[in-house]
């Protein structure tokens, strides 16, 4: 029987659907999902994401580093924030981090709150990876756009999408969300980093000041060969 494929749009809505026994591949585009795949790659051990700057901070007595951003910023006091730059440092290598972001570890604590089989990091960084490895498992799939406080989001929307153009042809794929990302990523993939600079978490971080050139990072295809994977409470790398 072939596998199922669904696009949740918002975390909001993820309570609609039914995860016990799916994958789910949790996006953060800009940027959380990218700055763990890059961690990863960096060679940090593992990563928790936990709920808030509070219960990150207490990691810091039992040897991790602690990562905390909220609304886009660094949250003072904290190792590290949630630029994927920082995350390329060769001191992490080895490292635990306890890590928290305003969406992007709240889609991951969701997700194992109801129950998924699997929860994965999906972002540009590990497109092509992530999708050779979706065809090859045996759950049906969900893709869980982390969005900006529960609302849509261009740029995880559109890597839904790049997921549903590579993996089509192995699921069963009927929900409208799905087929929305496929064409809006379709109809974007020659000017994605121009629509996804219209978007309004890139406009965000504009007016932050955060670099331009986190967005340019975020939106690279097919860099990394690795898959971050819940394994109990820890992010690691498959
Ligand atoms: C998040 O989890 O909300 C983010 O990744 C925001 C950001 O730091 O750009």
């Amino acid at each position: 029987m072939k596998r199922n494929l669904e696009v949740v749009l918002s975390p909001a809505l993820l309570p609609f659907y039914e995860i016990k026994n799916k994958t789910v591949v949790v996006i953060d585009i800009l940027r959380a999902s990218s700055s763990i795949c890059v961690a990863f790659n960096t060679g940090v051990k593992k990563i928790i994401p936990v709920s808030t700057p509070e219960e990150c901070r207490i990691f810091k007595d039992f040897d991790f580093l602690c990562a905390a951003e909220r609304n886009a910023m660094k949250v003072e006091g904290f190792n590290l924030g949630n630029s994927p730059f920082e995350y390329q440092n060769p001191l992490l290598k080895e490292r635990s981090i306890a890590f928290t972001t305003t969406n992007g570890t709240r889609a991951i604590k969701l997700s194992k709150e109801m129950n998924a089989a699997q929860i994965v990091i999906g972002a540009f960084l590990n497109l092509e990876y992530l999708c050779n490895w979706l065809k090859k498992q045996e759950h049906s799939v969900v893709l869980l756009c982390a969005g900006w406080k529960n609302m849509f989001s261009t740029e995880d929307t559109l890597f839904a999408g790049a997921v549903v153009e590579n993996v089509k042809t192995t699921f069963d794929i009927d929900c409208d969300s799905s087929m929305m990302a496929e064409q809006f990523y379709i109809q974007s993939k020659i000017n994605l980093e121009q629509i996804v600079r219209q978007s309004s978490h890139a406009r965000r971080l504009k007016s932050l000041n955060v670099s331009d050139e986190d967005l340019k990072f975020c939106l690279q295809l097919n860099q990394f060969q690795l898959i971050p994977v819940m394994k109990g409470e820890y992010l690691e790398k498959m």
